[in-house]
């Protein structure tokens, strides 16, 4: 997941995309480390039925935000076993995750669910039976293929319900590579800096900011966003 860079000349970038790549890492630890201090006085090592029943995700997020400060320390004070099996089960947690955020996103059917870029995400609105979704990279990252004046695909009537893209087959709407430079995409088309896709669709108001700067762009292009669906305004992170 920390991904290296093998190039030398790209000192700088590699710094750069040690930090978002770890970020993920980082989320996980925080996980694992609260479960951990959690359950400190339990005996037991799995929760019983009951334990279950009433445990709740919002449990686990008030943990992993309380203990989130002391990551650093916690990590510094870490052993090899404890880590190794943390950062195994975190990543098992997370591959059940992923896919339950993305059903979070209504689709609009006969459309096929769009395949969001790793390492970036997709922003989505539906408009009088098309939906419209504007690939975004994150911050170290830049489009495969040029698209400074294509700043959405989109999959409705006129598409034959299938999705634009500039990528042959599947369903992947754009790929973000690695790159010092963003340069391929529209301005609006990069995360900033301290924000990845991930990190944007954690808070309501990051959402809430790139879905209005999409509306105005399709407004620009002449798209009326008034009857929009607003249920299905969504952002899907590869
Ligand atoms: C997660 O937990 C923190 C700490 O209790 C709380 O402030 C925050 O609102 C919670 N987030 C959500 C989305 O529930
Ligand atoms: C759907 O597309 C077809 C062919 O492009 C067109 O004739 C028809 O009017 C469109 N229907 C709607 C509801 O836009
Ligand atoms: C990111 O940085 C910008 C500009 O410095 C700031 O306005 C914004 O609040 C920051 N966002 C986050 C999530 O830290």
């Amino acid at each position: 997941m920390c991904i290296f860079v093998p190039d030398s000349t790209a000192q700088a970038l590699r710094k750069k995309m040690l930090f978002s790549s770890c970020l993920l890492w980082k989320t996980l630890i925080f996980i694992s480390l609260a479960v951990l201090l959690t359950d400190f006085t339990e005996t037991r090592a799995f929760a019983n039925p009951s334990e279950c029943k009433s445990a709740t995700i919002d449990d686990m997020n008030e943990s992993l935000e309380k203990y989130s400060k002391c990551f650093n320390e916690m990590i510094a004070k870490g052993e090899k076993a404890p880590i190794n099996s943390l950062v195994w089960r975190l990543q098992e947690t997370l591959d059940l995750l992923r896919p339950v955020q993305e059903k979070f996103c209504k689709q609009l059917p006969p459309c096929p669910r769009p395949l969001a870029p790793r390492n970036g995400g997709l922003v989505c609105v539906t408009i009088d039976n098309a939906q419209y979704c504007k690939p975004m990279c994150n911050k170290g990252y830049d489009f495969q293929f040029l698209r400074r004046s294509r700043l959405y695909e989109v999959c409705g009537n006129a598409t034959g319900f299938s999705w634009t893209s500039q990528l042959f087959g599947g369903k992947a709407l754009a790929v973000c590579n690695p790159s010092e430079m963003a340069v391929s995409g529209a301005k609006s088309a990069y995360f900033p800096a301290n924000s990845t896709c991930l990190h944007t669709l954690a808070f309501t108001e990051t959402q809430t900011e790139h879905l209005n700067t999409f509306l105005k762009e399709l407004g620009d292009q002449g798209i009326d966003s008034s009857s929009r669906d607003k249920e299905a305004d969504c952002i899907i992170c590869g």
